[in-house]
């Protein structure tokens, strides 16, 4: 009786303090420069959310670096994410999967941050979850280094609710915007364990990549729970959430990868290898893929370490 007591006495203990704790408590012993950083991402959070909802989803009429379509809504965030790191004198350089050239902002800045203003934005007219992903290089400049140089990464989720998971490379937490404006710890301390969950990208490489086809019979044929819906940030966020299962987006001669390795891959990686999972390009982490283009793309597979390395055996057999 007593040992319940002192079960729902901590539960409680938790539920009180992680309703008090904001952004800026958790951020307090971050050095400023960082904490400022990540409040930039923060709050440009807060101004794509006010006007996902009611923008138009159309197309922009012009191509990022990729030869991408830009959607309005694209250009609309990346205008804002910008609008916030001029006013952040630590962001020496800024690259943006929808800019063709990284950005020198600040000379004395001491960090070069990569991002994806909107991710999955092809999504929006179906109205369905989409994201923005950020990592925090130290540094100046991302060609040469590899993923171990981010510092800080995170991402939002605009969905049912506006969410924002980051990690300092300690257990990822995650932050819900309230209606006054306020972010509200929602997840503390996320970790990955073990289950049979996946979210396959790319299937169409798998007329070509039998091992790929392989994979998805072995999940299929040992009753795996799909869980796919096409963006990125919440397919992996959902593995950190449920702490179990696996991300992947490998390619073929025809459908090749298409994942960007600064903007996209490096920064998740960090946060689900933060959380004590495991990522792979086949190779190696993606935190130890070297940069050499900004444009870079990768095959990805993120997620538990068992699956990851299953992930691996059949893709490179
Ligand atoms: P973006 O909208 O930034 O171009 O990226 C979308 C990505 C990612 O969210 C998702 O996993 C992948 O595109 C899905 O790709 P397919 O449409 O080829 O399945
Ligand atoms: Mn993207
Ligand atoms: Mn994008």
């Amino acid at each position: 009786m007593l040992r319940i007591c002192a079960i729902n006495l901590y539960s409680l203990a938790c539920i009180l303090y992680s309703s008090r704790v904001t952004i800026e408590k958790f951020l307090a012993d971050t050095p400023e420069n960082l904490r400022g950083t990540i409040l930039a991402f923060a709050d440009s959070v807060k101004k794509i959310t006010a006007e996902i909802g009611t923008a138009e989803t159309s197309e922009a009429g012009s191509q990022n670096t990729f030869g991408e379509n830009q959607l309005k809504l694209d250009v609309l965030a990346d205008q804002i994410i910008f609008g916030e790191l001029e006013a952040c004198p630590p962001v020496a350089i800024a690259a943006s999967e929808e800019q063709s050239n990284e950005k020198v902002l600040h000379a004395d800045g001491e960090f070069s941050v990569a991002f994806d203003p909107l991710d999955g934005s092809s999504l929006v007219d179906s109205n369905l979850a989409v994201g923005t992903i950020f990592g925090i290089w130290k540094g100046k400049g991302f060609i040469g280094k590899t993923g171990r140089a981010i510092i800080a990464a995170g991402y939002a989720i605009y969905g049912p609710r506006t969410t924002f998971t980051l990690s300092l490379g300690e257990k990822p937490v995650e932050f819900t915007l309230q209606k006054n404006g306020e972010w509200k710890l929602s997840l503390a301390k996320m970790e990955i364990g073990e289950g049979k969950m996946f979210a396959p990208g790319n299937l169409r490489a798998c007329a070509e990549n039998k091992n790929y086809l392989a994979l998805l019979d072995f999940w299929a044929e040992n009753g795996y729970q799909l869980r796919y819906s096409g963006g990125m940030v919440p397919d992996v966020h959902q593995i950190l959430v449920k702490s179990k299962g696996i991300f992947s987006y490998p390619g073929s001669a025809s459908c090749p990868p298409k994942l960007r390795l600064i903007y996209e891959c490096a920064p998740l990686a960090f946060i689900v290898e933060a959380a004590g999972g495991a990522s792979t390009n086949l190779e190696t982490s993606i935190l130890d893929e070297k940069v050499l283009d900004l444009d870079q793309r990768t095959v990805i597979a993120v997620g538990s370490q068992k699956e990851v390395d299953r992930f691996r055996k059949f893709l490179t057999v």
